[in-house]
């Protein structure tokens, strides 16, 4: 029985129901989190939870529960499950609405709803071989720096990459890289880890924070900047990075192989670096000391 809490309760999640004039189910209006947890510890939670609290910020709703008061209700939630290694889905939308009406209700009741499935991070095969990607132009709205349940774009350029047999769909805008349709996007360029920057046309992963954090810690060279379509197109690697996919080398793109050489098709020197990194930042977290 897998346990979720909605609106002060836990209960069965095949008990919990919410109403058809929610406006998360009628316009999308929500904004989501979505935390991993490895061996019951949450990975970087205040980073999450800083991250929801701006995102609500930005579609002008008032948090409805306390910074403790979230962490509670994570920290049951990580218990109850059966799994050690979890993935933690937080949401909160506008609540309902007594009639249709694109404008705010004059009273709002959120509904606040958290969910745990099990943490599905990469196969050792995906790690090993890397995975295969599209691109496609970035058709999102302006504000792809809030994590909006509003995700039909997401979905429909996710959906792309599927079904060419691929795992992800890489995106532009007026022809600089923005990111995959749910994760962010890493290139290496001789040596240098070039990574877009923070702005409203990505979402800033907690991840992509790890991946930059963990380069300046071991000295890796490291460029936030704008990257062309040209520079994705000749890079010598290319990572996806996210909460449940981690970091994962892209290997072919638009049907052509990542990379030059003996290397070619294959996850590059850096990506095998930055993934062990990963892992090891991973162990300290299990301990306590993330
Ligand atoms: N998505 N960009 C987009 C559009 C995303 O949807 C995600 C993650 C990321 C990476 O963010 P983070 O490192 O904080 O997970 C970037 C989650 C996993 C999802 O929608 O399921």
């Amino acid at each position: 029985m897998t346990l979720c809490y909605l609106n002060g309760r836990f209960l069965p999640l095949a008990e919990a129901a919410v109403s058809p004039m929610d406006r998360g189910f009628l316009f999308g209006d929500g904004i989501y989190e979505v935390v991993p947890v490895y061996s019951r510890r949450a990975f970087r939670l205040d980073e999450h939870l800083d991250r929801l609290q701006r995102s609500l910020a930005a579609i002008r709703l008032a948090n409805p529960l306390s910074l403790d008061e979230w962490r509670a209700l994570v920290g049951r939630l990580i218990e109850a499950a059966e799994w050690n290694d979890q993935s933690v889905y937080l949401q909160v939308t506008r609540g309902p609405m007594a009639v249709r009406n694109h404008a705010f209700p004059a009273t709002v009741t959120p509904t606040v709803f958290g969910l745990v499935e099990a943490l599905h991070t990469p196969s050792q095969a995906q790690v090993e071989q890397g995975v295969a990607a599209v691109s496609a132009a970035d058709f999102r709205w302006l504000r792809c720096n809030v994590k909006a349940t509003s995700l039909l774009a997401n979905c429909l350029l996710r959906q792309m990459a599927y079904d060419a047999g691929c795992a992800e769909t890489l995106m532009f805008r007026d022809g600089i890289l923005s990111e995959g349709a749910a994760s962010n996007i890493f290139v290496v360029n001789n040596g240098v880890l070039l990574a877009p920057q923070k702005n409203h046309l990505m979402l800033t992963g907690i991840t992509y924070d790890v991946v930059l954090d963990l380069a300046a810690q071991h000295g890796l060279p490291t460029e936030v900047r704008d990257i062309t379509d040209a520079e994705v197109r000749a890079a010598d690697e290319l990572w996806l990075t996210s909460s449940t996919k981690e970091v994962l080398a892209i290997v072919e793109l638009d049907g052509r192989k990542v990379g030059a050489g003996e290397t070619a098709g294959l996850p590059g020197a850096v990506f095998k670096q930055m993934y062990g990194w990963y892992q090891e930042f991973k162990t300290t977290v299990m301990r306590g000391h993330g």
